[in-house]
């Protein structure tokens, strides 16, 4: 049985105060889940403040992007040793607005998931295909050239977990249907078989994003495949992330 697992993204949003009182919100409201795992993605300049009050909490914190080098001249940029010594233990990669926006590859998905792997964070890898790229029918070929050319060379994937985001669900409020979103994540896991066996298709968690709400999320998650959600605009509010993990239960 794979335990499912709740990610919110908060994107740029959430001054550290803000990220501070919505944190206190949900360790209130969480305190007693034990069905499910729990992280959110603050801004870098919350982290410090939102792992400090989620200390001894089952909510983990992680970031939304890293770097793929140790350290150096690369202003701007945040190393994966410095995410961990923060407290995180989590890392979202390869988002679509990453790709879409600052023209993230395969490529770099790859080196930055090798990276957050190599120091013991826990990358979430997102894939995800864009409305057109539905419309004409190529979502498995976009879906299967992400996730081979993110994380195709690792021997072990067991530290990961997949994110499903159809770009045309993010932020849109338009959802997949349980049945589409069950599909790709179908196509996903035997993918996943077919390259690195059972024990790894089993195992390996993957979850849906695109705008998931309390309304939809006990919907989906009763599909086979899908185990848990990334929450974007939803896990802005303590009341409607922890509705979304209480539809778990
Ligand atoms: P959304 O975002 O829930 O606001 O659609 C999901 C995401 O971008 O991870």
């Amino acid at each position: 049985m794979r335990k499912p697992l709740v990610a919110g993204n908060w994107k740029m949003f959430t001054v550290p105060s803000v990220s501070i009182k919505l944190a206190a919100e949900l360790k209130t409201r969480l305190s007693d889940c034990d069905w499910a795992d729990m992280v959110v993605c603050p801004p870098y300049t919350s982290l410090a403040g939102v792992i400090s009050e989620l200390k001894g909490i089952a909510i983990e914190v992680g970031a939304q992007n890293l770097y793929w080098e140790k350290e150096g001249a690369f202003t701007g940029e945040i190393s994966p040793k410095m995410l961990l010594d923060s407290g995180c233990k989590w890392v979202i990669i390869g988002h679509s607005e990453r790709r879409a926006i600052f023209g993230e590859t395969d490529e770099n998905v790859f080196k930055k998931t090798r990276a957050a792997l190599d120091i013991g964070l826990n990358p979430i890898v997102c894939v995800g295909e864009s409305l057109e790229q539905r419309d004409s029918g190529a979502t498995e070929e976009v879906i299967k050239g992400q996730l081979l050319g993110g994380i195709g060379e690792f021997i072990d994937i067991s530290g990961l977990t997949i994110a499903y985001e159809p770009v045309w669900a993010i932020g849109t409020g338009r959802t997949a249907a349980p049945q589409q979103a069950q599909d790709v994540h179908r196509f996903l896991r035997d993918t996943i078989f077919k390259k690195w066996g059972r024990k790894a298709a089993d195992s390996i968690r993957i979850l849906y994003g695109g705008s998931v709400k309390p309304e939809n999320a006990g919907d989906i998650r009763s599909e086979n495949d899908i185990d848990g959600f990334l929450v974007g605009g939803a896990s802005l509010k303590a009341d409607s992330f922890a509705a979304i993990i209480e539809a778990l239960k």
